[in-house]
């Protein structure tokens, strides 16, 4: 501040400049109760009329609660919470007010608002949903009836195919679910057709930041992202109708379909091209909770794991724990940061986090040389017409030295060629290292190839630089074009293009002998190992704070596909040229993996409406697969090459929905079992505790925070030996004898006790786990528990521990 008042003398705009660069918003917590603790879990108690009164008087209080405290133009509040945290965001213009807040009475906690990051057609089929769980949920268009997903994304495109509402169906028949369209640019009030249930915006941080870009994010709920991550795609993958055609650049490269096509969809944007803030995300899940949605999908995470004591305790981590709390499961994307080791931006044990496979369907293109060679590579793009063979060239031979274009071999510039030369051939474009750093884009080149009237480009790889992974290589295409990602195929075309042109005494290209044909891309083939873990998935071992404190908690929680995922797009969506304009776009990411696991999870719920949101989790963990199609054990794609996968790569394993609908026995869990979790969390105290949820730690010992009741046991620390309990609950109505089968981590004795047991139908049943160092690795070591039923109920559970001495401390 001192400063700021030394510039006022010289000059009042400056200081202007120097207050609004301390402007910030605040994510202030109260002390006084949110709405749901007037209703108990699950259980709405009082009536909503009393929740509305209460919802009142909390907005009113917080209004009084200001205005008493700071001065009218030193503050604007952008958002009341009320229904799971009892709190507001506020935008402050000065340090001073931020001081007078921070001495307030009546404060809980105050945290600044951060920045969030955003994280098909044969999915369905793959993981085997139209014969073991559709028909048995009474078809396709059925299934997930009743269920209502909230997406926290960026918003939705209400004229897609994949989300309108077929007669049939009618109106949503829940009396759980209330929530409102809010009607603005592109989102008429027919938008809400019945599938599309809800639809609202949260842009006030994103605005008072600055960052809301009025020409691009729509002031709606209409989807405008070009980044990939988008609600429609997330939306369409879990809740998509079935069967409709995906059509790119006017060829069909199928029929998609959601996971759960009879479930439905409420949108809530809090998300824009250039990310979003975290306060807005916390009105958007704060909205959907009070909505009554039964999964909230988050295809969002913070841009790095937050500092505290832990971050189990940051404001979103507790909104969440309060939204599990009243019945809604959280499925978040793991993150985008593999295969770096505890790159995972997902990590509360309330929280299902979801890693990404690629799966076994390939596009794979050919290009037919004039000599008779096949070179094979890929591009989603149309063939080269007939069968003829046409002429090619490499780009620095048609194009204008004169004209001073730089790096030409990119073929990101379309006045460095020349026009007569390229008529009609097949352009060498050069993959430089501008594509790794984002100047210079695929989606580029192939526009520039259509607009100077080339027949279609081959990329080759520079043998100088030597093999990468090629970006980008996943969009459709408009013209004909083939990417060559390996090196041999570049240097054999190369060798066939240079030793078949003939050049003049300065070197320049005067025939052009060269032939080729480029065949169709787009057809998919299914062949190869599959699931395989994609490198980008975010890797365990979770982390409990930002000195990156290992937590004894698994994570990722479950793999699904999220590579090269077809799903639904908004053909107005910014970003790149070629995917502008279509309704389908192939995208990867674990935001494309997230919405698989919420649409399984609404079939679920669908079979099982009183699950809790720790159940259905545990459905899908303990049926998890973790071999391929093969039944060889899953690998995962690492830096250079494919290697073992393990549960900090893929959790439980790769999602088995026809298995999950019946899993057997759950480890089930509920909001005081996480309270007891973060209490037992090292370096949180009752003091932490009770700033982040509003009470403190149970006055019992302080037990383990392995033994949170899970269908994974990790061990972050293990000093000799350590005794865990697990508990299980029978899910069907048949009483059913299980045997237990352990496969023991290296350098631990695990004994379960007991060995058998018989568990009524409905029954629980306490497991004792002890486990026994043998020898410090100093490296996690894994192995798994299974629980093997006489009525062919299998349940994996994932055991990882770290090994740090094996004498008890
Ligand atoms: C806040 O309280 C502290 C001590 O409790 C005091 O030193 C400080 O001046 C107060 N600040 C404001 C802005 O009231
Ligand atoms: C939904 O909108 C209607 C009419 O605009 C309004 O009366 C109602 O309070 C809204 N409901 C919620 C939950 O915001
Ligand atoms: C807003 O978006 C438009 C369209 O993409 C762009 O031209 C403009 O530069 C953006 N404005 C700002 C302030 O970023
Ligand atoms: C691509 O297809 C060609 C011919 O169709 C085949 O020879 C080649 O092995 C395939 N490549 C991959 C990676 O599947
Ligand atoms: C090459 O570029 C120069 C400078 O821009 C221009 O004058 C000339 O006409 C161009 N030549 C051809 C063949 O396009
Ligand atoms: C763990 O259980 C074993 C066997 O029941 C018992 O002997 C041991 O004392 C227990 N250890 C701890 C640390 O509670
Ligand atoms: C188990 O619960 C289901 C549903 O609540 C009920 O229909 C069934 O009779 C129960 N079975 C037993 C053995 O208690
Ligand atoms: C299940 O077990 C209970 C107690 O062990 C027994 O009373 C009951 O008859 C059994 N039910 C069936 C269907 O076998």
């Amino acid at each position: 501040m001192a400063s700021c008042i030394f510039i006022l003398l010289i000059s009042l705009i400056i200081m202007r400049d120097c207050l609004s660069s301390e402007a910030k918003v605040f994510m202030v917590l109260m002390d006084e109760e949110p709405v749901l603790s007037l209703k108990t879990e699950q259980v709405y108690a009082r009536s909503d009329r009393d929740a509305m009164v209460y919802k009142k008087k909390i907005g009113v209080g917080h209004d009084i609660f200001l205005e008493s405290l700071l001065q009218k133009d030193t503050y604007t509040k952008l958002y009341s919470y009320t229904h799971l945290l009892n709190g507001f965001a506020i935008h402050i213009e000065s340090e001073e007010v931020q001081n007078t807040l921070r001495n307030a009475t009546g404060i809980r906690a105050i945290h600044e608002d951060v920045k969030m990051q955003k994280l098909t057609t044969h999915t369905p089929q793959y993981l085997g949903i139209p014969a073991g769980v559709w028909k048995n949920l009474g078809g396709a268009e059925n299934s997930g009836e009743g269920v209502v997903i909230g997406f926290i994304d960026t918003g939705i495109n209400p004229e897609h195919p994949s989300f309108s509402n077929p007669s049939f169906r009618g109106t949503l028949k829940s009396s759980r679910f209330k929530g409102n369209c809010s009607i603005g640019e592109r989102f008429p009030s027919t938008a809400c057709n019945g599938k599309i249930v809800g639809a609202q915006y949260f842009a006030r941080a994103a605005n008072a930041y600055g960052d809301f870009n009025s020409t691009r994010d729509y002031e709606s709920p209409f989807d405008a992202d070009g980044h990939g991550r988008q609600v429609i795609h997330t939306a369409s993958t879990a809740a998509g109708n079935h069967h409709v055609p995906v059509i790119v650049n006017g060829f069909n490269y199928g029929y998609a379909s959601g996971m759960a096509p009879g479930a439905r969809i409420a949108v809530y944007k809090a998300l824009y091209t250039f990310g979003g803030y975290m306060s807005d995300v916390v009105a958007a899940v704060d909205q959907a909770v009070e909505d009554g949605v039964d999964i909230i999908s988050l295809s969002v995470g913070p841009s790095a794991v937050p500092s505290g004591p832990s971050a189990f305790l940051n404001v979103l981590e507790m909104e969440l724990l309060f939204a599990t709390r009243a019945g809604v499961l959280v499925v978040q994307a793991a993150g985008n940061g593999g295969p770096t080791t505890s790159s995972i931006l997902s990590f509360s044990p309330w929280i299902t986090s979801i890693a990404a496979s690629a799966t076994d369907r390939k596009y794979n293109n050919t290009i037919k040389l004039g000599n008779g060679e096949s070179l094979s590579g890929t591009g989603l793009a149309p063939p080269t017409a007939g069968r003829v063979q046409l002429p090619i060239a490499a780009a620095a031979d048609v194009s204008n030295i004169t004209a001073g274009i730089l790096a030409v071999e990119s073929c990101q510039h379309p006045d460095a060629f020349i026009r007569y030369l390229v008529s009609g051939k097949l352009i060498i474009c050069t993959y430089t290292f501008d594509f790794e750093y984002d100047d210079a884009a695929i989606a580029t080149l192939a526009e520039n190839i259509k607009n100077i009237g080339a027949a279609g480009f081959i990329l080759r790889i520079d043998p100088d630089i030597g093999p990468m992974l090629v970006k980008g290589t996943t969009m459709t295409l408009q013209v004909p074009g083939i990417i060559l990602n390996d090196v041999e195929a570049s240097m054999a075309l190369w060798e066939y293009y240079t030793s078949h042109t003939i050049r003049g005494r300065l070197g320049q290209a005067l025939v052009f002998n060269a032939k080729a044909r480029i065949l169709d891309g787009r057809q998919a083939i299914y062949t190869g190992q599959a699931p395989v873990v994609a490198s980008f998935s975010s890797r365990g071992p979770d982390v409990n704070n930002a000195h990156r404190q290992t937590a004894d908690v698994l994570k990722p929680n479950l793999m699904a596909p999220g590579s090269s995922i077809w799903a639904a797009w908004s053909p107005s969506s910014e970003g790149d040229p070629i995917i502008k304009g279509q309704s389908f776009a192939l995208l990867s990411g674990t935001s494309m993996s997230t919405p698989h696991i919420a649409g399984v999870a609404a079939l679920i719920k669908h079979k099982h409406p009183k699950w809790s949101p720790a159940a259905i989790t545990s459905a899908m963990m303990t049926t998890a697969d973790v071999n391929d199609q093969f039944g060889s054990p899953i690998l995962a794609q690492s830096t250079n090459a494919l290697v073992h996968a393990t549960p900090f790569d893929f959790g439980a394993g790769f999602i088995n929905p026809t298995r999950a609908m019946d899993p057997g026995l759950i480890f089930n869990a509920h909001f005081r079992h996480y309270v007891k979790f973060l209490c037992a969390v090292p370096g949180v105290d009752d003091k932490s505790v009770r700033q982040a949820i509003g009470f403190g730690c149970p006055k019992k010992k302080k037990p383990w925070c392995s033994d949170l009741n899970t269908a994974s046991i990790t061990v972050s620390n293990l000093a000799g030996s350590r005794n865990l309990t697990r508990e299980v609950t029978n899910a069907g109505s048949a009483n059913e004898t299980y045997n237990v089968i352990v496969r023991e981590p290296l350098g631990v004795e695990v004994t379960v006790k007991p060995k058998a047991f018989k568990i009524r139908g409905n029954g629980s049943r306490r497991l004792r786990i002890i486990l026994k160092a043998t020898e410090a690795r100093k490296a996690y070591s894994f192995g798994e528990m299974v629980l093997q039923g006489k009525k062919k109920h299998t349940i994996r559970v994932p055991i990882a521990v770290y090994v740090s001495s094996s004498i008890g401390s």
